[in-house]
C-alpha cells in the first residue's frame, strides 16, 4: 500500500519549494484516477453543487451532500490527502462548526476541512484547530458569498482589499490554519501571501506564485460548460482521464502551468 502523503509533509514541500497538487472530485472513480495519477491532494468541494447537482451556486449544498460525495471519494482515493467544504451556513456558530466539523472528519473521512474564510473567523479556527481539526482558510473570492458579492470576479484588485486579504491569511495562519486556499486574486498578491506565511498557499486563478495549484477537475477535462480563463483543458492534449490528470500534475510541477 503506498504511504499517504500527511499535511505535515505538505508543509514540507512548502519549505523545500516544492510545488504540489490539488484537484476537486466528488465521486469514487475520478478519486481513484486522481491517485493513480499522482495527485497529491484532493478536494471535495462544495462546487459539486454546480458542477454535479446543476445549481447555480454552492448555496443550497448541504452537510448531508458533502459527507455522501466526501465517502465516495475516500472509498475510490484512501492514500490520498482529502479536504472537504464546509458548505454554506455550517459553520455560523462554533457548536454548529464543531458538530460538523467532526461529521466530515468522522463520517466523511475528511484530513482537512477548507472554510471560506476571514479574519472574523479566526477565533473560530483556533477552537478547531484546538479540537484537533487540520484547517484550510480558502479568502480571495468565496462563492458562498455570491449573493452579497454580485459576481464571480477577482478580488483583491484595490489596495484596501488586497491589503485585507493579506492581514487576513496572516492571521488565519496566527489562529491556527494549517493552509490557505486563495480564489481568484492577481497574481502579485498571492506571491505576496505566500511569501508571508508559512504554511501552504495553494492557488486557484490566482498565478503561479503560489506553492500549490488546485481546479475543478472537470476544467482539466474539457467537460465544463464554460472553462475559466485561468484553467485549461488537458484532455485536450492527452489520450485518456488518467492522462490528462498525470499532465496537470507534471505541468504544475515542473512549474509550466500556470503560465502566468
Ligand atoms: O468548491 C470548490 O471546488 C472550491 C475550489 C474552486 C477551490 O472551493
Amino acid at each position: 500500500m503506498a504511504h499517504p502523503i500527511t499535511i505535515k509533509q505538505l508543509q514540507q514541500k512548502k519549505q523545500n519549494g516544492e510545488k504540489f497538487t490539488m484537484l476537486t472530485a466528488y465521486d469514487a472513480t475520478l478519486a481513484m484516477l486522481c491517485e493513480k495519477a499522482g495527485v497529491d491532494t484532493i478536494l471535495v468541494g462544495d462546487s459539486l453543487g454546480m458542477v454535479v447537482q446543476g445549481h447555480d451556486t454552492t448555496v443550497p449544498v448541504s452537510v448531508d451532500d458533502m459527507v455522501y460525495h466526501a465517502q465516495a471519494v475516500a472509498r475510490g482515493a484512501p492514500n490520498t490527502v482529502k479536504m472537504v467544504d464546509m458548505p454554506f451556513m455550517s459553520f455560523a456558530y462554533p457548536t454548529q462548526a464543531i458538530d460538523n466539523a467532526a461529521r466530515l472528519m468522522q463520517e466523511g473521512h475528511a484530513e482537512v476541512i477548507k472554510l471560506e474564510s476571514g479574519a472574523h473567523q479566526a477565533d473560530l479556527i483556533t477552537e478547531l484547530s484546538r479540537n484537533g481539526v487540520p484547517v484550510c482558510a480558502h479568502l480571495g473570492l468565496t462563492p458562498q458569498t455570491i449573493h452579497k458579492l454580485g459576481s464571480y470576479g477577482k478580488r483583491g484588485k484595490d489596495d484596501a482589499e488586497a491589503t485585507q486579504i493579506l492581514n487576513d491569511a496572516k492571521r488565519l495562519e496566527q489562529a491556527g490554519a494549517d493552509l490557505i486556499l486563495l480564489e481568484c486574486v492577481p497574481a502579485t498578491l498571492a506571491k505576496a501571501v505566500t511569501a508571508s506565511v508559512s504554511v501552504p498557499v495553494i492557488g486557484i486563478g490566482a498565478g503561479r506564485d503560489v506553492d500549490a495549484q488546485v481546479l475543478v477537475i472537470y476544467d482539466i477535462l474539457g467537460a465544463s460548460d464554460y472553462i475559466p480563463s485561468f484553467a485549461k483543458n488537458f484532455l485536450a492534449e492527452a489520450d485518456s482521464i488518467e492522462g490528462a490528470i498525470r499532465l496537470y500534475v507534471q505541468s504544475v510541477k515542473n512549474g509550466t502551468f500556470p503560465s502566468v
